[in-house]
């Protein structure tokens, strides 16, 4: 399966094995680390990113992609669509089918509010689903929210809101228990505890999952709890513009039915926005971890009503992204598997850096490897080795098939076996650090009525987010907003409702001479095949 130059270097990483295994590289300084994102981290690439010329954000930068997707016009530019014929009317209108729009769905009808979920593809299709590692909370006895929270505020550079960053950790332990009643697997030892383990930057094993795929057994629950409860699920239904009112107040939104083409009308008291990330938009030509829908969807539809974004110019690109074989290029490779004791290293069988520093610290080392010359040739480019027989030999064999399974599969699909043979990697695009502006009530603060939650949301993580934190996220801002958007219904009286900002926004573009000649939100990867 590996090419004769993998194998000759292969043997480099088995020569300097046992020696590695003796001292583990040092953590880098802060200095260090400083210097390293700035000569190799793709958010400090200037030609990946665009200045944005209309809307709140207009005079700061964004990824190329996602400007032109600001920069263009809705899809209903041209369109004349009937606010007067309902077809939906509800209290809470979720938008997404993932674990944060799952979640909200699920407090928002425990609060006893109408609501309707509406999802381009169907529930489940997420990024949630793509989950691996686990999920962080300090509820063991030498660990606390505190300490969660310094990891978390140091790993994402002191940037996180700390309302936000505060309601992540010390709601964490609730969120377990959470999960846990709903039925959610989790790893535990002969006596029932959690088996947990570290992260990139975390100073305490507060990492729980189901084995490596924590995400699948969550969001299995969370669909599960959303049918059981009978709440309307809008399957491969797209939200394609938000509608206001006379008062100012988000009140519902217009809807793409992705099979027959129509649109559809939803009227709603709140509107939950939880469309999640944005890999399928391959910033800078990376591969990236994400589902299929991930297109940034939500961002644009709040950005076009009025609602500014935060931290929109800063993206993980996950250090471990499969580089070979090319069939499975850029699908994610959990950073349990660094956890777990492999360790990175180069083309020589050098260990250049420790394997658990932050997610944006390990890429940019990986990518600085590779454009340094001691990169592994692959046909897509470069990769580095993460030297999984270590696992075995740390933990014992069987370590490997227990506790990663499904990465085992994975290779093994492709005859490698990562027990007795590294694996090659190389960063793929991963999370979108940054997105809408939520105040520590879930709520936008320039549009009433309308709540962000999970990867739609800026400002939980900083500009780098720790493994585990993002599963945690969708089910503590999803809970807060389902819980939010119900209370908030309550008091709510939709005005006439209309478009009007989409005419608005048309002008402004006009204005700033900018004409892309698309529109948007951009609802499937430009690879898609349309077939009607
Ligand atoms: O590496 C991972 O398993 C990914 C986890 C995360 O993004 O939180």
């Amino acid at each position: 399966m590996f090419t004769s130059e993998m194998r000759e270097s292969i043997k480099k990483v088995e020569q300097t094995r046992a020696e590695r295994m003796k001292t583990e590289p040092e953590r880098m300084t802060a200095e260090e680390k400083d210097a390293l994102l700035k000569a190799f981290h793709p958010d400090y690439r200037a030609d990946g990113f665009a200045e944005i010329k209309v809307g709140p954000n207009k005079g700061q930068k964004a990824p190329k992609e996602l400007t032109e997707l600001l920069h263009s016009n809705s899809i209903l530019l041209s369109e004349n669509i009937d606010l007067s014929k309902i077809d939906y009317d509800c209290d809470v209108l979720v938008i997404g089918g993932g674990g944060a729009g799952a979640s909200a769905a699920i407090e928002a009808d425990e609060a006893g509010a109408k609501v309707v979920m509406v999802t381009k593809l169907r529930i489940g299709d997420a990024n949630t689903m793509m989950a691996e590692g686990g999920i962080q909370a300090a509820d063991k006895e030498n660990d606390s929210p505190v300490q969660h929270y310094l990891d978390a505020f140091g790993g994402g550079h002191f940037a996180a809101r700390p309302e936000l960053l505060k309601r992540l950790v010390m709601e964490a332990p609730d969120a377990i228990k959470w999960l846990n009643e709903l039925g959610v697997m989790f790893d535990k030892d002969e006596d029932g505890r959690m088996v947990t383990t570290h992260g990139g930057g975390t100073s305490r094993k507060r990492m729980h999952a189901c084995k490596d795929y924590s995400g699948a057994e969550i969001m299995r629950n969370l669909r599960d709890e959303v049918l059981n409860r009978n709440i309307p699920v809008v399957e491969f239904t797209s939200a394609v513009e938000l509608i206001k009112d006379d008062k100012g107040q988000v009140a519902g939104a217009v809807l793409l039915n992705m099979e027959t083409g129509d649109y559809l009308v939803a009227k709603a008291k709140t509107v939950v926005i939880a469309t999640g990330g944005a890999g399928r938009l391959h910033y800078q030509n990376f591969p990236t971890s994400n589902h299929y829908g991930a297109t940034a969807d939500g961002l644009v539809l709040g950005y076009r009503l009025g609602a500014p974004l935060l931290y929109q110019d800063t993206i993980q690109y996950h250090p471990t992204g499969v580089a070979y074989p090319p069939q499975l290029f850029g699908a994610l490779v959990t950073e349990k598997v660094r956890s777990l004791g492999a360790m990175l290293v180069n083309k020589d069988g050098e260990a250049y850096a420790h394997p658990l520093e932050t997610r944006d610290v390990s890429a940019s080392a990986i990518i600085r490897e590779c454009a340094e010359g001691k990169g592994v040739d692959t046909p897509q480019g470069k990769g580095v080795w993460l030297d999984t027989p270590m696992i075995e030999i740390l933990g014992g064999e069987g370590t490997i098939e227990k506790r990663i399974p499904a990465m085992l599969r994975m290779y093994l699909n492709y005859g490698i076996d990562m027990r007795k043979e590294p694996i090659l990697v190389y960063p793929t695009l991963h999370y979108q650090n940054g997105g809408l502006e939520i105040g520590g009530d879930g709520f936008t603060k320039a549009i009433s009525n309308l709540l962000v939650a999970g990867e739609a949301v800026g400002g939980i993580h900083g500009r780098n987010r720790l493994m585990g934190n993002s599963l945690l996220d969708i089910i503590v801002f999803g809970r807060n907003a389902g819980k939010a958007a119900a209370a908030k219904s309550r008091t709510v009286e939709i005005g006439t409702m209309n478009l009007d900002h989409i005419s608005a926004y048309a002008d402004e573009l006009k204005k700033a001479g900018i004409d892309t000649g698309k529109t948007s939100p951009m609802l499937l990867p430009k690879y898609a095949r349309h077939e009607r």
